[in-house]
C-alpha cells in the first residue's frame, strides 16, 4: 500500500491513523533517509495514541529509547547509533519488544534477527526536495490487522 505525501501535515495524518489502529504488541519498521520523516510520522502515531505530548516527540537519536504513555505505551527507538556491531541486548529492549506495548523503530537495518518477525514495514522515500513516497507492508497477523484497519479509517475520512 502506497502513500504519496507532499506536506508534512499528510506524513502526520498517516502516522495518526496509524496510531489510531494501533494494537497491542505492534512493532513497526521505519526506513528512509535521514530527514525523510521517521520522526514526524512516529509523531503521528502518538497522536494517535492519544499521547498528550505527541508534539514533543523527537528523534532518541542520543537516547536511543524514549517511552511514552497513551492508549498504550509506545516505545520509540533509533538504533543509527548502534551501527552494525552493535548490540540490541543492551538496551534492555527485551523488557517490551515481545509485550503488550507498540514499538517503533527508525533504522532497524542491522537488527532485523532480533526484532519481532511480526512487523509492519514502513518504507519512506524521497527527501526535501520531492513528495516523500511513504509505502507499507504487513507481515505477521498483528501487523496485517493494523495495517487493514488503518486503510478502513483513511477510507472513512475519505483519505
Ligand atoms: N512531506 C513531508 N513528509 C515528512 N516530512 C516533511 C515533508 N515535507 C517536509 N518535511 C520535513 O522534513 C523533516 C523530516 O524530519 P524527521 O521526521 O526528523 O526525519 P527522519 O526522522 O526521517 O530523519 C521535518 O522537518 C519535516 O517538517
Ligand atoms: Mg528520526
Amino acid at each position: 500500500m502506497t502513500f504519496t505525501c507532499p506536506a508534512p501535515e499528510d506524513t502526520l495524518a498517516l502516522g495518526d491513523a496509524l496510531g489510531r489502529a494501533a494494537r497491542p504488541g505492534l512493532t513497526v519498521l521505519l526506513q528512509g533517509p535521514l530527514g525523510a520523516g521517521k520522526t514526524l510520522l512516529t509523531k503521528g502515531i502518538a497522536r494517535g495514541l492519544g499521547i498528550p505530548g505527541w508534539r514533543y516527540v523527537t528523534s532518541p537519536t542520543f537516547a536511543i529509547h524514549n517511552q511514552y504513555q497513551g492508549r498504550l505505551t509506545l516505545h520509540h527507538l533509533d538504533l543509527y547509533r548502534l551501527g552494525d556491531g552493535g548490540e540490541l541486548e543492551g538496551v534492555g529492549v527485551e523488557e517490551f519488544l515481545y509485550g503488550r506495548d507498540i514499538c517503533v523503530v527508525e533504522w532497524p537495518d542491522s537488527f532485523f534477527a532480533e526484532l519481532p518477525s511480526d512487523r509492519l514495514w514502513v518504507r519512506i522515500s524521497g527527501d526535501a526536495d520531492g513528495d516523500r513516497v511513504v509505502r507499507f507492508q504487513g507481515d505477521g497477523e498483528t501487523a496485517t490487522a493494523v495495517l487493514a484497519e488503518m486503510l478502513a479509517h483513511l477510507d472513512n475520512e475519505g483519505g
